[in-house]
């Protein structure tokens, strides 16, 4: 780590630090964003009620992308199992979608118990699991028609291939994979800029440690940044998030790259800078109902 923070913005600071050398590093980075998720969840706490309102009236958080490539759930989806899913909205959305069952994992504690009010509040067959999607339950292999995950996700993970080969073995024979996350090329942009700034982040081997969240989405807390927990965060190329998929036996059917956002991640971007650079991709990727097509390498 240096002690120089690379950049800042409002709310947060930033520093680079080295990809994770081996699986002892990757836990005690995906440790400390643990500790760090339990501190940001405390404002999903905060709007609990609200989001028991929403998903009891009905309510769909689905991004237009996610729906116009799952399109009727209803009509194929028993079982989805949601990877990140922090307080549930997004897993109780699938429901409310058609989703027969509903199964949530994550990391952070404080995002889990929420999970559970939520779904007790409402009623849904849902069942979460607290733990590193690394150490996702054997008992959940083979059981899911989608595996649905993204809008945030990817940049907490520090192994990659990892997070590909869970993602394989939940999967039943034919089922799908489906992710719609922030595009990492937007990395390379000033996310605080009136224009199209350069980051000086490097594409092809970005990780850094941080405090403090953006304050359009978790904002302060009501404490100093200092006073915030450390955390990680990476950027992985799309042509190394293809190659994990591939690797791990998937085959991606469906892929593409957006101007659209899940969030406003760029505030402050004049409008006639915005559509320009992608903000976001999504991929559609499925594992093979014979088992014939796993990739021996
Ligand atoms: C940006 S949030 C996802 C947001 C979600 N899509 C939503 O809109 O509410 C990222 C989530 O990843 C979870 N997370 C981070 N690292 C994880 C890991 N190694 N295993 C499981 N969950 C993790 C965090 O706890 C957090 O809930």
């Amino acid at each position: 780590m240096t002690e120089t923070p690379l950049s800042s913005g409002p709310g947060y600071v930033y520093w680079a630090e080295p990809p994770a050398r081996d699986s002892d590093d990757v836990r005690a980075r995906h440790e400390d964003n643990r500790h760090a998720w339990n501190e940001g969840a405390t404002h999903y706490t905060s709007e609990l009620e609200e989001t028991i309102a929403f998903i009891r009236a009905g309510g769909s958080n689905l991004h237009p992308i996610e729906r116009a490539n799952l399109s009727d759930l209803r009509s194929w989806c028993q079982v989805a199992i949601h990877l990140q899913c922090a307080s549930g909205r997004d897993t109780l959305s699938l429901w409310n979608e058609g989703v027969g069952r509903v199964v949530g994992v994550d990391i952070s504690d404080v995002h889990i118990a929420n999970a559970r009010l939520l779904s007790a509040a409402t009623a849904a067959p849902a069942t979460w699991y607290r733990c590193d999607i690394l150490d996702t339950p054997h008992e959940l292999d083979g059981t899911a028609d989608l595996v649905y995950t993204g809008r945030g996700a990817l940049c907490w993970l520090h192994d990659l291939d990892g997070w590909a080969a869970v993602i394989y073995r939940l999967l039943k024979p034919g089922g799908i994979l489906h992710i719609l996350d922030g595009h990492p090329a937007a990395w390379l942009f000033d996310p605080d800029a009136e224009t199209l700034v350069a980051s000086g982040l490097k594409y092809f081997e970005h990780a850094e440690w941080n405090r403090g969240w953006p304050s359009n989405y978790i904002g302060d807390l009501d404490k100093s940044i200092e006073q915030h927990a450390l955390k990680h965060e990476r950027l992985w190329p799309l042509s190394t998030i293809y190659g994990a998929l591939r690797g791990a036996g998937l085959v991606v059917e469906r892929f593409g790259e957006y101007a659209e956002d899940y969030w406003d991640s760029f505030p402050n971007l004049r409008p006639e800078f915005r559509g320009r650079i992608p903000l976001t991709f999504a991929m559609l990727a499925r594992r093979p109902a014979s088992c014939a097509h796993r990739r021996a390498d």
